[in-house]
């Protein structure tokens, strides 16, 4: 760490504040270039902060234009003011109302952070740290305030004037274009869940009746002519409302609930209190226009940000740090309802492979960080994976440790201790202490502890004793920051599978040194809390195969000592779905790595041909197909490099996934081919988890019938291409063809493109899959798509469409050899820093693998990162990705 460096914050400095803000009165007269804004504060002295203390309020970028005491004009001698700071060095004793006068300029808000323009319509985003962008003020999540916002605008301009909470009163503003609303949120609330939006806007509306019979109007707004494409939003929305009743007992508390989307956005959505806004791209959705896991996608976002309004919104955070405690609880809720509305072990198996795709990638790198960081420098790039996924695994851990039963009870006490409160990791764990009657502080090292576990298991039969030995053992690699790791408690779900396939009972010592407590043998948990542990299980028949880690108990890496035969074995006939699908994941791991490692396997022949029937079964039976595309779709590139873990060659690594591929595609041939016809699906297009996963298994099959056969992938691709029906087998038979060089590849892009040109979300797709094509030439048809009408740099959308998927999407291409991917990120990072910083950061975030490629790699890719460090002028959050890049 530096020795001076202001930007650093840290979580031991928390201190509660020196003011509270009781309620907010905003006045907001939208304008394009001059919208005016007026707070009005009801401050008073915190009775827990520092006596005396000045008031600082934080802004940025703002121009002040008067302030207000108590009605009265403040005399300029007695406050100083920047555009990123408001001081009032001596304010009253007793209780104030200030009132602030400031101008902005919506539409030269680049940033999307604050009151910016999208289209036509004027939105806002003050997550993490925006609502300073909009007004000066006390921006903080512990600062909770009731709010009244009157806006205004020409009435033609936007006839649709939103903020959060209920409405209150409309009119117009005589002798004048005019006209303004006023809304009035009851709940107090932290400002980086204030919003507002202004502008002609479409509607779909509906009702929902809560549990306790009050009626709600939900409406989604878009823009017009997309009304159609909202529907399936809405759905989701209604289901997501029940569930969060039956499974969480949690009502809606408002009269409305709005949701806006908007086409320029950072992220994904926002759970802004009573008026969610929404990236386009997780609202709109047509069978022509989006794909099964665009429809999926909405699913998750639309119940994502509903769900926040009890985690995240009534219950919020203390400070940025605990932005796990909304984050990863939230995304346990959305995961939750997810396998609820669909297939539970195929929800599962997918968010395990996001885990591993994103989050373990993201630990065995220079950007690793805690669950909890105890340090920042700049919050907005701490939206990580480790935040989102592990946050809702160490959710998920925690359930399996206590049981569901204690899980359920010990977030009822959650909900019903800190409801209205800005709250912590600690309070968190602090109910499920209650409920469970645990003592949890060695499993808050979690939330303290970054890197990804590994856990080894070695077993060891004796035939005549009729024992099997297990020897646990766990170790975590130093991170960034943390040289020295202390070993985890690691639940483990285990079971014991006999040599015909059938489950073993767990019978052990209990509570000898190498036993198991009766408990641990019940559920089939075990809980490894040393660094190892040894454990003997008695009245073994023959030498089983070991199950560890069922439903992914833990975000760990598991070192296995099983055999070829065994993964093999686990495959074919393991009771837990998951744990099905991760011994065929290690099995293809192991010949991967080896292929790409170029280290010959030692051509265990017997098992390749035991694993090629065993896939063989299951796609024959095919008695759930979603399941079955998950077993037959390999670990990514990045999966099999992070595996590999040094001196990586991306080539290798991506021959070597080719040539898999093309084995199981030639050896079961006859079976792929018989499913891509036969789930052909003349029936209209329904988005619902059945079909999908049929389509998903057709597509796979379809996928890897053309990478054993080149000629008649394109032919079946092709005729897939332009018979499609719908957007899913139209662009999962495009991809197939751009894999394959040639002619055939780019007319169907041509086709694709007139067929949908204008219609931005769909293009995205075509962007995408041409920026991972992993042949020679796709920088240069990057470059040019960058000049197209399709692209524009000032949307996150095409930005992350086209440059993030080369970056993140492309190993072969992003990391050649002559550091021309690498360059061209740099180039894209230094163009979007000044106009929006946070996508610019999320792009170079791309670079957190460099350490573990190999040297002719690393020194370009080096030189990149030390050239974007050296530039002028870069945004605190480049600075931070590149800086810790570099570390
Ligand atoms: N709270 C949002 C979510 O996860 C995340 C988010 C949306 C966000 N927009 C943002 C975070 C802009 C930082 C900046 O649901
Ligand atoms: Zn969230």
């Amino acid at each position: 760490m530096r020795t001076e460096d202001p930007q650093l914050v840290r979580l031991a400095d928390y201190r509660p504040p020196d003011f509270l803000i009781d309620r907010v009165a905003l006045d907001i007269k939208l304008d394009q270039k001059k919208t005016r804004v007026t707070s009005r504060l009801s401050l008073r002295r915190n009775p827990i902060g520092r006596a005396g203390a000045p008031l600082l309020l934080d802004g940025d970028e703002l121009l002040l234009l008067g302030v207000t005491l108590d009605g009265q004009p403040l005399d300029t001698s007695r406050y100083a003011v920047t555009p990123e700071k408001f001081t009032f060095a001596e304010p009253p004793e007793a209780p104030f109302e200030l009132e602030i006068e400031i101008e902005l300029d919506p539409s030269a808000n680049t940033k999307l952070m604050g009151l910016y323009r999208s289209g036509s319509a004027y939105c806002t985003q003050c997550e993490a740290e925006g609502f300073r962008r909009i007004t000066y003020f006390l921006d903080r999540p512990d600062i909770l305030s009731v709010y009244t916002t009157r806006v205004q605008a020409d009435r033609k301009e936007a006839p649709v004037l939103l903020s959060n909470g209920n409405p209150v009163e409309h009119g117009d503003i005589p002798n004048s274009s005019m006209h303004y609303a006023i809304w009035y949120d009851p709940f107090p609330k932290p400002c980086y869940l204030f919003a507002l939006v202004g502008g002609d806007l479409g509607r779909i509306g509906d009702t929902f009746t809560t549990m306790s019979g009050r009626k709600v109007d939900l409406a989604i707004y878009v823009e017009h002519g997309n009304e159609p494409r909202a529907a399936y939003a809405m759905d989701a929305l209604k289901r997501a409302m029940r569930w969060d009743e039956t499974a969480y007992g949690r009502e809606y508390d408002l009269d409305v609930f709005n949701i806006v989307a908007v086409s320029d956005f950072n992220m994904g959505a926002m759970e802004n209190k009573g008026l969610n806004i929404f990236n386009d791209k997780y609202v709109l959705a047509l069978p022509e226009t989006a794909t099964d896991a665009d429809y999926a996608g909405i699913e998750r976002v639309i119940a994502h940000e509903y769900l926040h309004n009890w985690t995240g919104n009534r219950i919020t955070c203390r400070d940025w740090f605990q932005l796990c405690l909304k984050e990863g609880l939230t995304v346990f809720r959305d995961q939750e309802f997810t396998a609820d509305q669909r297939s539970r072990a195929v929800q599962r198996i997918a968010d395990v492979r996001t885990l591993r795709g994103q989050q373990f990638s993201e630990d065995a790198g220079p950007l690793a960080h805690s669950v909890r960081p105890d340090t920042y420098r700049e919050i907005n790039n701490f939206y990580t994976a480790t935040v989102y996924e592990k946050g809702a695994e160490l959710v998920r851990m925690l359930k399996v440790l206590v049981g569901e039963d204690t899980f359920a009870r010990g977030i009822k006490l959650y909900f019903a201790r800190c409801d209205g409160t800005a709250a912590t990791v600690e309070d968190f764990l602090a109910c499920f202490e209650v409920s469970s009657g645990r003592d949890l502080s060695h499993f808050a090292l979690w939330y303290k502890q970054a890197g990804t576990p590994s856990v080894a298991i070695a077993s060891t039969c004796d035939e005549r004793a009729k024992t099997l030995t297990l020897e646990i053992s766990q170790d975590t690699r130093p991170t960034p920051g943390q040289p020295d790791k202390k070993p985890l408690i690691v639940p483990l779900a285990i079971g014991l599978i006999g040599a015909n396939g059938a489950a073993l009972p767990l019978k052990a010592e209990v509570d000898a040194f190498d036993g198991a407590t009766q408990s641990e043998l019940s559920r089939g948990v075990l809980e490894l809390t040393t660094a190892r542990r040894h454990i003997v299980f008695r009245e073994i028949p023959d030498r089983p195969v070991v199950s560890v880690l069922r439903g992914f108990s833990a975000p760990v890496q598991l070192v296995q000592s099983a055999t070829d035969e065994d993964l093999v074995l686990q495959c074919a006939c393991d009771s837990d779905r998951c744990a099905r699908w991760q011994a065929a994941q290690s099995y293809a791991t192991r010949l991967l790595v080896a292929a790409a490692r170029q280290t010959p396997v030692g051509a265990n022949q017997a098992s390749i041909a035991a694993f090629g029937e065993a896939l063989r079964q299951i796609v024959a039976t095919s008695d759930d197909p979603p399941f079955t595309a998950q077993v037959l779709t390999l670990p990514s590139e990045a999966d099999i490099a992070r595996e590999i873990g040094e001196n990586v060659d991306p080539d290798a690594v991506y021959l070597a996934r080719q040539s898999l591929r093309a084995d199981m595609g030639r050896a079961l041939s006859r079976e792929l081919t018989r499913l891509h016809r036969d789930l052909d699906q003349n029936a209209p297009y329904s988005p619902d988890a059945r079909s999908a996963g049929r389509r998903a298994l057709r597509n796979t099959a379809l996928d890897l019938l053309a990478a054993s056969d080149d000629a008649a992938g394109m032919r079946l691709a092709k005729a897939q291409f332009d018979a499609a029906t719908n957007m899913t087998d139209r662009v999962a038979a495009l991809g197939v063809l751009c894999l394959i060089e040639g002619e055939a590849r780019e007319e169907a892009l041509d086709d694709f493109y007139k067929r949908y040109a204008g219609d931005a979300l769909v293009i995205d797709k075509w962007l995408t899959l041409q920026a991972i094509i992993p042949h020679a030439g796709t920088l240069d048809r990057v470059r040019r798509l960058m000049r197209s009408d399709a692209f524009s740099m000032g949307n996150p959308n095409r930005v992350r469409a086209l440059i993030g998927a080369f970056a993140a999407g492309n190993q072969r291409q992003f990391n050649a050899p002559d550091g021309s991917g690498y360059e061209f990120i740099g180039e894209c990072v230094l163009l979007l820093d000044p106009k929006n910083p946070q996508v610019a950061a999320r792009l170079l975030s791309a670079f957190r693998t460099w350490r573990m490629m190999e040297p002719k790699r690393r020194r370009p890719a080096e030189a990149t990162l030390q050239h974007i460090q050296a530039a002028q002028s870069l945004s605190p959050d480049v600075r931070d990705i590149a800086d810790r890049s570099l570390a």
